[in-house]
C-alpha cells in the first residue's frame, strides 16, 4: 500500500499520478506511474482505477496534467489542446458523473487563471486536483457518519460491487457507511455480492472487508433474493455512479435486482454517495448514458471462456434503480428521504 496505511486508490507524486492497478487485486498490490493524459486516459478506460469518485479524482490529476502539456504548445494552440486533453479524459467512460464534473472544475480553473504564468497556473491546477480528493475522502467519511444511523446493531448488510475505498479517494461510500457503524461499535456482517461479469465484489469488496477485519461473507449475486427471503439480509447499501435530480440512481448492474428484492421483501434499499455523484442537469435516470463494455467480460472468467465461440453477448455496465426503490440517499450534507428532488437545491 502507499504511505500511509490507508487504502488510497489514486494520489499524485510530484507531478506524476500514481494509481493501484485494482485489475490485479486481490493477488498483487502493484502501483502505476503516470505522467501523460493519454496514460490517465488509458488507465481509466482499462479499469485501473474505477468506482465514480476514483474516476474523477484521476480525471482531475490527468486535467492537471493536460494543462502542462498544453502550456507547451504556442500560445495560440494553447486552450484547444487542454480542450482536446479534457474531451479524450471525457469519452473514457460515459456513466460516472464524477469525471465531467472534475474536469469542468479544471476547465473553470483554466479560465479563471489566465493571469498566471505558466508555472503558477500548472502548480494551480495540482493544487485543485489535490483539494478533489482531499474533499472527497472528507465527503465519504462525513456521509459514513451520517449512514450510520441507518445501521442498526447486529445488522446484516448487502452490498453490491465496490464502493469501497478503492471506489473513492479513499474510506468509501456505501463501506464508508459500514465502516462508520463498525467504528461505532457496532456489530455487522456484510452480504458481500460478486458482482459479474467484473467481480468488483468478490475481487475488491472482499479484499478491503478482509483488509480491515469487518465480517462478511461472499456470494453470488443470484443468491441475494433467497437469503432475503430466509430473513438473512436487514437491509442494502450501494454506491451510485450518477443520481438524477428525482433521485433515480446509476450504479453498477445488478444493483436494480437488489433494489427490487428489498422492496419485495419489505427491506430498506440505500445508496451512498458524495455530493459529486448528483447530477442537477437531468430530471431523471431515463438520461444516463449507461456505458456497455466488451463481449469479453462476459464471455470470459479470467482468461478461461465460460461459453461457445460466437455467441451474441450484451453487456451494460450499469442500470438505473427508480427513485420509489430507495429508501435514502445519505451524501456529505446528511440523509435525504424521498421524494427526493436535488434539481431544486
Ligand atoms: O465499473 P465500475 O467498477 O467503475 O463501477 C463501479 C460502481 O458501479 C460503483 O458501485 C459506483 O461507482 C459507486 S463507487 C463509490
Amino acid at each position: 500500500m502507499n504511505r500511509t496505511d490507508e487504502i488510497r486508490p489514486v494520489y499524485a507524486e510530484g507531478r506524476e499520478v500514481v494509481m493501484l492497478d485494482q485489475r490485479l487485486l486481490p493477488e498483487r498490490e502493484a502501483f502505476m506511474l503516470l505522467s501523460t493524459v493519454d496514460e490517465v486516459c488509458e488507465a481509466i478506460r482499462t479499469m485501473v482505477v474505477r468506482g465514480a469518485p476514483a474516476i474523477g479524482i484521476a480525471a482531475a490529476f490527468g486535467a492537471a496534467l493536460a494543462v502542462g502539456e498544453a502550456q507547451k504548445c504556442a500560445p495560440c494552440d494553447c486552450f484547444s489542446s487542454f480542450e482536446k486533453s479534457l474531451e479524450k479524459l471525457k469519452a473514457t467512460r460515459p456513466t460516472a458523473v464524477n469525471l465531467e464534473w472534475a474536469l469542468n472544475r479544471v476547465r473553470e480553473y483554466w479560465l479563471s487563471s489566465r493571469n498566471l504564468d505558466a508555472s503558477a497556473r500548472e502548480k494551480g491546477a495540482w493544487e485543485l486536483a489535490q483539494r478533489i480528493l482531499d474533499d472527497d475522502v472528507a465527503a465519504n467519511r462525513a456521509l459514513g457518519m451520517h449512514g450510520a444511523e441507518l445501521i442498526p446493531d447486529g445488522s446484516n448488510v448487502l452490498t453490491h460491487c465496490n464502493a469501497g475505498a478503492l471506489a473513492t479517494g479513499g474510506y468509501g461510500s456505501a463501506l464508508g457507511v459500514i465502516r462508520a457503524a463498525v467504528e461505532q461499535g457496532k456489530k455487522v456482517h456484510v452480504w458481500v455480492d460478486e458482482t459479474r461479469p467484473r467481480l468488483q465484489g468478490a475481487k475488491l469488496t472482499a479484499w478491503e472487508l478482509q483488509r480491515d477485519g469487518i465480517n462478511h461473507t461472499l456470494i453470488s449475486d443470484n443468491m441475494a433474493a433467497s437469503l432475503m427471503k430466509a430473513g438473512r439480509i436487514d437491509l442494502a447499501v450501494t454506491g451510485a455512479d450518477r443520481i438524477a435530480s428525482n433521485g433515480d440512481t446509476a450504479n453498477k448492474i445488478g444493483t436494480y435486482s437488489v433494489a427490487v428484492n428489498c422492496e419485495k421483501h419489505g427491506l430498506p434499499f440505500y445508496v451512498a454517495a458524495p455530493e459529486s455523484t448528483i447530477d442537477r442537469s437531468i430530471a431523471t435516470g431515463q438520461e444516463i448514458p449507461i456505458e456497455e463494455r466488451e463481449a469479453s467480460e462476459v464471455t470470459h472468467v479470467g482468461e478461461t471462456r465460460i461459453c461457445p465461440e460466437g455467441v451474441r453477448i450484451y453487456n451494460p455496465a450499469f442500470d438505473v434503480t427508480d427513485a420509489e426503490l430507495i429508501g435514502a440517499i445519505v451524501t456529505e450534507k446528511g440523509i435525504h428521504r424521498p421524494p427526493f428532488a436535488f434539481g431544486a437545491d
